[in-house]
């Protein structure tokens, strides 16, 4: 697969909704980007411990609602009564942690596309690694769920993961879903080849990103997204070196192209 497979790509993604003036991950923050003019969305995804998929992008409950815990520990029945909204702001209070479906429904009605991260990191604070085999079947949840319920007749989403072994579950279920590699760094040739290797992006920290280390990429069949830019001479530097899209939390088309 290579870069090209995204024709429908925007250069602008709005990051975890328009995350810079809503709570992040939530329908509100979805409903905000569209209506500031963004055409794509970034969105990150967990599995609950009933095996519901949810959005956030925290392992733990405690940053983004007013519940705690782990996620993976957690039934959604109990997500489910929790406040995403309010730690963002008192307008916002109430706002629940959407569902993956509910995230395809609200997508589909808006005419966007997405971009669907999905995350089994246990978190910063959480020594263990996350078993292959359960990163691997996370991968297969979620492209099982987008391959029954993502439109037909609307571009497919691209998912994207910093855990290979999740590319693949996701391969398993839904091949014709394009896939995107999520590193901090720009990896050597032999990791970007193993890992990558039937990935059409490679989704970078824009901060570890240099001109020659973008045409490298570019140069191998990938499209460039990078995150999370939050200044407009910094996207334009990046656009210039050939990067194809930016996750911004603050997505007005204006502020950026
Ligand atoms: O997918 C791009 C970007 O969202 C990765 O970083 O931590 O914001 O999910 P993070
Ligand atoms: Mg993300």
């Amino acid at each position: 697969m290579h870069g090209t497979s995204l024709p429908w790509l925007d250069p602008i993604i709005a990051h975890r909704g328009a995350s810079g003036v809503a709570p992040e991950n939530t329908l509100a923050a979805i409903r905000r980007a569209v209506e500031l003019g963004a055409h794509w969305v970034e969105v990150d995804v967990r599995q609950t411990a009933s095996g519901h998929l949810i959005l956030m992008h925290d392992a733990t409950l405690a940053r983004t609602t007013n519940g705690r815990g782990k996620i993976a520990a957690t039934p959604y029945e109990k997500i489910a009564d929790l406040d995403a909204g309010g730690w963002f702001a008192p307008d916002f209070a109430g706002e629940p942690v959407p569902t993956l479906e509910a995230f395809v429904r609200l997508a589909s009605k808006l005419d966007l596309c997405a971009n669907i991260e999905i995350k089994t990191d246990p978190g910063d604070t959480d020594p263990g690694d996350t078993d292959p085999g359960e990163a691997e079947a996370v991968g297969r949840a979620v492209a099982t769920l987008l391959r029954n319920q993502w439109p037909p007749n609307r571009p497919p989403p691209l998912l994207s993961s910093s855990s290979p072994e999740v590319l693949h579950g996701a391969a398993k279920m839904a091949a014709n879903l394009p896939r995107g590699l999520v590193v901090r760094r720009v990896p050597s040739a032999a990791k970007l080849c193993e890992q990558a290797r039937e990935c059409v992006s490679i989704h970078v920290d824009h901060r570890f990103l240099t001109q020659a280390k973008t045409a490298h990429l570019i140069k191998n069949g990938y499209a460039i997204l990078a995150y999370t830019v939050n200044r407009p001479a910094r996207a334009k530097t990046l656009y210039a070196w050939g990067v194809a899209a930016i996750f911004i939390d603050y997505p007005e088309p204006e502020r950026w192209r």
